[in-house]
């Protein structure tokens, strides 16, 4: 179901089964690279019993989120911190109760100690919302040249230019890291549930 820019995604048709748990993996993406790491983290999840819906935050309906057992949230890394976007998404999340639900953060940026971090100003939100992280934020890289890194560091925040950015990919390797993610992140809410709803 098309809604708004980003589709509804089921990672794999696996039926779903009384009492499992359910995870939305919802995402921020300008070019697709962290579509992409949603999408892996939401397959690790359903490798490990969770059954994972990835939708876009354009199209997440928030009241829906209280029917989750988890929400993972993860964007790109804009000018070191959260994309507008995604800003305005979490704080659209005071329109509904989530506090002591589980969440996980992530986030795309590139390696370097000066990147910033979407997922670090996630996390904070989400905590902020009194939700329990049930594992520690994590980011995915993207490539980019040594000395195109060195130039862009010592850029302030109004020389970043959008045109520089498109051509942005993930390192490799980082699809198949963030499927062990959410193998980990539904293990991690799989023990922290109580029985009745494991078995
Ligand atoms: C306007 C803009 C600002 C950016 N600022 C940063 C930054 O401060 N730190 C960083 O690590 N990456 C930065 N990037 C790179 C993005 O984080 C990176 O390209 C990311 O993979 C984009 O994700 P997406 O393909 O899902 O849109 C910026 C990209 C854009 C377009």
């Amino acid at each position: 179901m098309e809604i708004g820019s980003h589709s509804y995604y089921r990672i794999v048709g696996r039926p779903s089964c009384r009492g499992e748990m359910k995870a939305c993996v919802t995402f921020d993406s300008r070019y697709g690279n962290t579509e992409k790491i949603a999408k892996s983290l939401a397959t690790g999840l359903e490798e490990a019993g969770i059954r994972a819906t990835c939708v876009g935050v354009s199209s997440v309906i928030v009241e829906s989120l209280s029917e989750y057992d988890l929400i993972c949230v993860g964007g790109p890394t804009q000018y070191r911190t959260a994309s507008k976007a995604m800003q305005d998404f979490l704080g659209s999340l005071s329109k509904v109760d989530l506090s002591g639900k589980r969440a996980f953060a992530f986030d795309t940026k590139r390696d370097s100690l000066l990147a910033g971090s979407a997922a670090k100003y996630i996390e904070g939100a989400l905590k902020n919302r009194g939700m329990r992280i049930v594992s520690q934020r994590q980011s995915a890289m993207i490539a980019t040249p040594e000395a195109e890194m060195e130039r862009r560091e010592s850029e302030s925040k109004d020389e970043w230019k959008e045109r520089r950015h498109g051509s942005e990919k993930l390192l490799g390797g980082e699809g198949g890291r963030f499927e062990q993610i959410g193998r980990q992140v539904g293990r991690a809410l799989l023990e922290a549930a109580p029985m009745s709803i494991r078995s």
